[in-house]
């Protein structure tokens, strides 16, 4: 990755690195975010093992640090680190077995209209903080990784208005809050050797806006299901079916926790989101993504898809601070 590329970066944060937690400290991705840009860097390992695995324990190592240093210059701030590990690597990294329980390379859902495309990437690394943390933060872990990975994408994303994803509309909104976080974002008890981590589901969405902005404000809203100004939901009655969160609301005990960037290139016209989800469980967001690309009943698609198309999709699974730290002396 040239480090020039990374001019910009995130702001976030994490007041709860410094409560107690039941297995180590808590990823920051827990912290809501008031970031204004991030950063994320897809790596693809090579071959090597012997090359890869003494770089990757020194990877989990700065990836603590880096977390730690940015806790102590900046503890009200919120950047943070968070580095994913697809199920190829870590079985190529020969990491713990059993793996965590729902790990697994994502598969293609798809539907009658459109589908959630699977790629690769073996590593995913989502940094937040302003322009200059990230900047560092990139340019580390990319030389630390240099020996071993090449940066197979990297999207710098920025905070629109108020939290709006680059369609107009509030995106956010119905995230889980405070103690809520940990529940939907964090393994559980149902996995205790795993419990602290999390699910990792990503995925880059171009959107046609020219399409979307062809619709009335009204029927932008019935995409959605919500009002686009005060961002109040649509009563039940009249919130279209096929609406993008009938379909997404799964249940409350469903949740989870969305930190979607929007992130746009005006010369080369694209304008996405990148869909960045942490979750206890991945069932969860699969129940999601069933509904939304294969139709809840069958066929009834999530209408949002008519206007943004997922170009990847790569489940990584988040170890806590204990598990890098495991990981880089074994
Ligand atoms: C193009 C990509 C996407 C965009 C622009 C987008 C945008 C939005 C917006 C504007 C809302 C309403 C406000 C809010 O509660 O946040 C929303 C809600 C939601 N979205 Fe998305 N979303 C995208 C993809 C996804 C995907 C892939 C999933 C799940 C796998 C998802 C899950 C949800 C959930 C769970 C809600 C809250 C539903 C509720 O309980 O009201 N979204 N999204």
């Amino acid at each position: 990755m040239p480090a020039a590329a990374v001019k910009r970066i995130v702001q976030v944060f994490n007041h709860l690195t410094r409560c107690k937690r039941p297995q180590g400290r808590f990823n920051r991705f827990l912290i809501k975010d008031r970031e204004k840009i991030f950063g994320i860097l897809k790596k693809q390992l090579s071959l090597n093992i012997i090359d890869v695995k003494d770089t990757f324990g020194r990877i989990c190592k700065l990836v603590i640090n880096l977390n730690n240093s940015a806790d102590a210059r900046f503890p009200d701030s919120g950047e943070s680190c968070v580095m994913g590990i697809r199920y190829d690597a870590w079985l190529r990294l020969h990491l713990p077995v059993p793996l965590p329980k729902e790990l697994e390379n994502f598969v293609p859902i798809v539907g009658k209209k459109h589908t959630a495309v699977c790629s690769k990437g073996d590593l995913h690394f989502h940094l937040r903080g302003d322009s200059s943390m990230c900047y560092d933060m990139a340019h580390t872990v990319s030389d630390g990784l240099k020996p071993v990975a090449i940066s197979t994408e990297e999207i710098h994303g920025f905070r629109y208005w108020d939290a709006r994803s680059i369609l107009g509309f509030v995106d956010g909104t119905e995230n889980p809050h405070e103690q809520e976080r940990a529940i939907f974002g964090l393994v559980g008890n149902d996995d205790p050797v795993y419990k602290g981590g999390s699910y990792l589901f990503v995925q880059k969405y171009i959107h046609d806006l020219n399409a979307f902005e062809k619709l009335s404000t009204e029927e932008q809203e019935r995409v959605i299901g919500r009002y686009k100004m005060n961002d109040i939901e649509m009563p039940d009655n009249i919130k279209p079916s096929n609406s993008h969160i009938a379909l997404t609301n799964v249940g409350d005990e469903f949740k989870i926790i969305r930190d979607n960037m929007p992130f746009g290139n005006i010369s080369t016209n694209e304008m996405g989101t990148y869909f960045i989800a942490y979750a206890s469980t991945f069932s969860t967001v699969k129940k999601m993504l069933n509904n939304m690309f294969i139709g809840s009943p069958k066929g009834n698609h999530d209408r949002l898809l008519d206007f943004s198309t997922p170009k990847t999709g790569t489940l990584f699974f988040v170890p806590t601070f204990d598990m890098l730290d495991d990981f880089s002396s074994s």
